[in-house]
């Protein structure tokens, strides 16, 4: 996925409650900390407000700008704490390494390929301190999720106008994909003023070969939840929240 349109509508419709749990490991872990797939910052800035500071790498140009936008209107203190850079999490060199890295968002999930992972979790372990903690989420594909899903929200933005989502994903199980079409339809007073659609493909990845990359790459997984109120895990949860360590 580019997010080359999706981007000014991210924050719109990026209501999660995943916030609590990164800035809890954060805060633990003491240190600065990375964020892989930043995009406009919506975690990376409620750290930085309390006083972590964040390295946070995206490749999208688009997303950046948004937290670029945002950041700009933060105090002089957390725009010195977040460090935006345009980068792919399969393939940076920072020079530096890091208390804490995370990846929100089921953001891991963009490495659609197996390769790709391997890449990123290398990546990541090059640039973990020893006794750092890694913490990530994904997408589970429970087997109660219908393989066909559409859903569609609205909020209302400035000058009158409507913004309505419509979002269809399609599960291949066989070939471990989710295919995404977005489509943000623009109103004002009823009338359509613009529309824009945005395709991607994401990976589905299982608990078991998440488990099993991480432990090749030298990761020790210190817990496994079901969600970000560290839930026990079930093959039924909606998520896979993962929170592992470099020994
Ligand atoms: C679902 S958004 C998450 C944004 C943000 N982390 C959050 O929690 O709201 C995924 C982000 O990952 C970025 N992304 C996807 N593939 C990437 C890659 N290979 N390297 C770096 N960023 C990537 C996208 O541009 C997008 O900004």
């Amino acid at each position: 996925m580019t997010y080359r349109l999706a981007a000014k509508f991210y924050d719109l419709f990026g209501s999660k409650n995943d916030l609590e749990f990164y800035k809890e490991l954060a805060l633990q872990s003491g240190g600065k900390a990375l964020e892989l797939g930043v995009g406009t910052a919506r975690v990376a800035i409620p750290l930085a407000r309390t006083g972590v500071t964040v390295v946070g790498i995206d490749n999208s140009v688009r997303m950046l700008r948004v937290a670029i936008e945002k950041l700009a209107k933060e105090s002089a203190a957390v725009r010195r704490r977040v460090i935006l850079k345009r980068g792919d999490m399969r393939d940076f060199e920072l020079k530096q390494t890091f208390s804490f890295i995370y990846i929100p968002a089921s953001t891991f999930d963009h490495n659609i390929t197996v390769e790709d992972r391997k890449r990123t979790l290398n990546c990541i372990y090059k640039h973990l301190k020893k006794d750092g903690i890694f913490a990530f989420d994904l997408e589970q594909a429970a087997p109660s999720k219908p393989e066909k899903s559409w859903w569609i929200d609205r909020k209302e933005i400035e000058g009158g106008k409507m913004v309505v989502r419509s979002v269809f994903t399609r599960r291949d199980l066989t070939k471990r994909r989710c295919s995404l079409d977005l489509f943000f339809d623009v109103y004002k007073n009823g009338k359509l003023l613009e529309r824009y659609h945005e395709y991607g493909e994401v990976a589905i990845i299982s608990k078991d070969e998440i488990i099993g990359l991480l432990e090749e790459t030298g990761f020790k997984v210190v817990s496994v939840y079901g969600d970000f109120d560290k839930s026990k895990y079930q093959k039924d949860s909606s998520k896979i929240v993962l929170v592992t360590k470099r020994e």
